[in-house]
């Protein structure tokens, strides 16, 4: 059983602040805890379904900086892509996100590599800014928009900064355009399993800005855990309960956590008294 990379229930519940730290460069994409589990699926889906996990517009400068941003740590991509960001995304378990400032002063997705989306469609966000990007995220559009916007336009190239968000999710699904499926199993999901199949689902994020094109590439890596294993540490179980029931009423509808309720009552349970489960 490994020790999970990212356990941020520790700090409390998961809210909209950014809450971001910076990180050093040694720990930017690797290790890449993800590698083993995820990295062969990742390919497999960029070569079988490119259109659903990559779209690019007007980006082929920004793309080339963030790819040679990403290589120069990985080491130069193995097999033959159709883009440079392709190449570098094959490299790392974490999705690459390109962030272009446009005239209007709006940061745009304009290029993504995105094979882990946290229940949304690249196709659907694809070219938004950060406001229609958060449009569904409580106090997301205008609010939470404007306060990246002004991290981005603030950063400097050599900052890189970190995040996580975090769910739990029924089975460790990464490639999930959409929570539906995850719900239909979560309704049906009988509750002694739900230690076991119950999963921790965290996104490390990264930001950082690139010193030639002044694009910021954000990273998205999906690491997973069953929460048997989130919660084995000591205090795990208290810390998780708190930071459940803690959540904002608004954050706690956003994610569909009333469908989890009977399950994460029930893996508290079992990870309380392993005799019985
Ligand atoms: C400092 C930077 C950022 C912060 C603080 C931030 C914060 C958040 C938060 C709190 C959520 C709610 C999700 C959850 O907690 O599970 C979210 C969702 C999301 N974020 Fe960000 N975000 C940032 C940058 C970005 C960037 C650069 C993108 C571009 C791809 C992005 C795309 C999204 C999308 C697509 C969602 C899902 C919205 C939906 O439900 O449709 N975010 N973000």
């Amino acid at each position: 059983m490994r020790r999970p990379p990212f356990l941020p229930f520790l700090d409390g519940p998961p809210g909209i602040a950014p809450g971001l730290k910076p990180i050093a460069q040694d720990d930017w994409l690797l290790p890449d805890s993800e590698a083993g589990a995820w990295l062969d699926a990742k390919r497999a889906l960029m070569t079988r379904q490119r259109k659903d996990v990559f779209a690019a517009l007007e980006a082929d400068a920004e793309m080339a900086e963030c790819a040679a941003a990403v290589l120069a740590v990985t080491g130069p991509a193995s097999g033959t892509w159709p883009t440079p960001l392709e190449a570098a995304s094959s490299m790392v378990s974490d999705d690459l996100c390109v962030m272009i400032r446009g005239e209007d002063g709006l940061w745009r997705l304009r290029a993504a590599s995105l094979c882990a989306p946290t229940y949304w469609q690249l196709a659907v966000k694809f070219n938004q800014p950060l406001g229609g990007l958060h449009n569904p995220v409580p106090g997301g559009d205008p609010g939470l928009a404007r306060r990246i916007s002004r991290i981005f336009d603030g950063l400097r190239p050599g900052m890189l900064l970190e995040r996580c968000n975090w769910s739990v999710q029924p089975g460790a699904d990464r490639f999930t355009p959409s929570s539906a499926p995850l719900k239909a199993l979560a309704a049906g999901m009988d509750a002694a399993d739900a230690l076991d199949q119950l999963h921790l689902r965290v996104e490390r994020q990264t930001i950082c800005k690139l010193p030639e094109t002044g694009t910021v590439l954000f990273t998205i890596r999906v690491v997973m855990d069953p929460l048997r294993t989130a919660l084995a540490g000591p205090g795990h179980v208290d810390a998780f309960e708190a930071a459940w029931k803690q959540v904002d009423p608004a954050m706690y509808r956003y994610k569909g956590w009333q469908l989890y309720e009977r399950l994460i009552a029930a893996a508290l349970d079992a990870a309380r008294n392993p005799v019985r489960s």
